[in-house]
């Protein structure tokens, strides 16, 4: 007589290597069968434990998009663990994919998959040179490398933008460290080189004084250092500064727009520690850029992504986002920013509504 072996969730969830709580969720969209005991606990079937890993395991691979892409079998098992909605004209470079949010593990120099003249509106904060310790990402570069790998990027990004497309580029004003360099003046010269049209900059006062540590010569003009403890965020479109594309449709208060229409703002940086990326900046100053500078709908791009900021304040604010990290760790991280603070938002925006 054969007999069958039925698992507890516990052993279910170690033998799937899934959260007991994501297999709840595969049971309530039919996706894996049990049964319950009389005192109403769920059994599982080995059995039909092995059939759900025969049709998912191909895709947990690396090349599980494109498995998805030439088998539609697998479309609702992918759906179900990894939340993705749209699977067609994906590659290996989709890490995350939401019905409004596309995150690329991808080096913006060479990424393929985002279409020219697409993008409503660019917020990003670049890697600084500032010998910050990026897994995948050499922050200590000569200057001129820098600036060499700025043009590439910052020329990759003027493609994508649409011709009344913005782009809000959050940079250091100067750089102290290993030298100093006019890092604002430089990087906006490279930008208008490349065809950016210049609008204007913001000053972002961080309120940080704890920067304020080296003096140079102290108390003598023999060699002081003047430090401005603020960053800037330069404000550049590609063609026309008025915008005809999109919805039209703005979600700014009038509070807002007075406030932020005055160049300087002041708000705190993130925390590293908190976030568990080395260089986050605020949800607060993407926020910003997006609801002044684009209407609701339109599709905001952060070809550095880090934990994800840019795209938090895209679900916060009713926009697509397309996020591009080099740095797999740093994809997951966001992705599970995403899930946790900006499914967060969502249900207290619901509750309050
Ligand atoms: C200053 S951080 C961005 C932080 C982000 N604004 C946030 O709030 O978390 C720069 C990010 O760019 C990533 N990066 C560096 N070089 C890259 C490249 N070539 N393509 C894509 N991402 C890159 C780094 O891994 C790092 O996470």
């Amino acid at each position: 007589m054969v007999t069958t072996k039925y698992l507890t969730i516990k052993e279910a969830s170690e033998y799937l290597k899934i959260s007991s709580s994501k297999i709840y969720r595969l049971i309530n969209q039919g996706l894996i069968n049990s049964v319950k005991t009389p005192k109403g606990q769920r059994r599982f079937n080995e059995e039909d434990l092995i059939k759900f890993l025969k049709k998912t395991q191909p895709i947990k691979q690396k090349s599980k998009l494109y498995e998805a892409q030439n088998n539609d079998l697998y479309a609702e098992e992918i759906q179900a663990v990894y939340g993705l909605k749209n699977i067609n004209n994906v590659s290996d470079e989709l890490f995350f994919h939401s019905e409004q949010i596309w995150i690329y593990n991808a080096d913006i120099l060479s990424i393929q998959n985002i279409e020219e003249n697409s993008v409503d509106l660019i917020v990003t904060s670049p890697p600084y040179n500032v010998d910050i310790n990026y897994n995948s990402h050499n922050d200590t570069m000569t200057y001129s490398d820098y600036l060499s790998f700025t043009r590439k990027w910052l020329q990759k990004c003027f493609k994508f933008i649409k011709e009344d497309g913005r782009f809000c580029l959050n940079i250091p004003l100067d750089k102290n460290k290993g030298g100093q360099q006019s890092m604002c003046a430089d990087i906006t010269t490279i930008a208008k080189e490349i065809g950016f049209k210049y609008h204007s900059t913001i000053i972002w006062n961080e309120q940080n004084i704890s920067r304020r540590t080296a003096w140079g010569s102290w108390l003598s003009a023999t060699a002081p250092y003047v430090i401005a403890p603020v960053e800037v965020i330069v404000v550049f479109y590609k063609n026309v500064w008025k915008k005809t594309s999109g919805s039209r449709e703005s979600n700014i208060t009038k509070q807002e727009f007075m406030e932020w229409t005055n160049g300087v703002w002041n708000f705190s940086g993130e925390s590293k520690k908190r976030i568990g990326h080395p260089a986050p900046y605020p949800v607060e100053l993407p926020r910003r850029c997006i609801k002044l500078f684009s209407f609701v709908g339109d599709t905001i791009l952060d070809p550095f992504l880090g934990s994800g900021s840019t795209l938090l304040a895209c679900l916060e604010t009713g926009r697509k986002g397309i996020g591009i990290e080099i740095d797999i760790k740093y994809c997951e991280l966001a992705k599970k920013r995403l899930l946790n603070e900006g499914q967060m938002k969502q249900l207290k925006l619901f509750i309050t509504s």
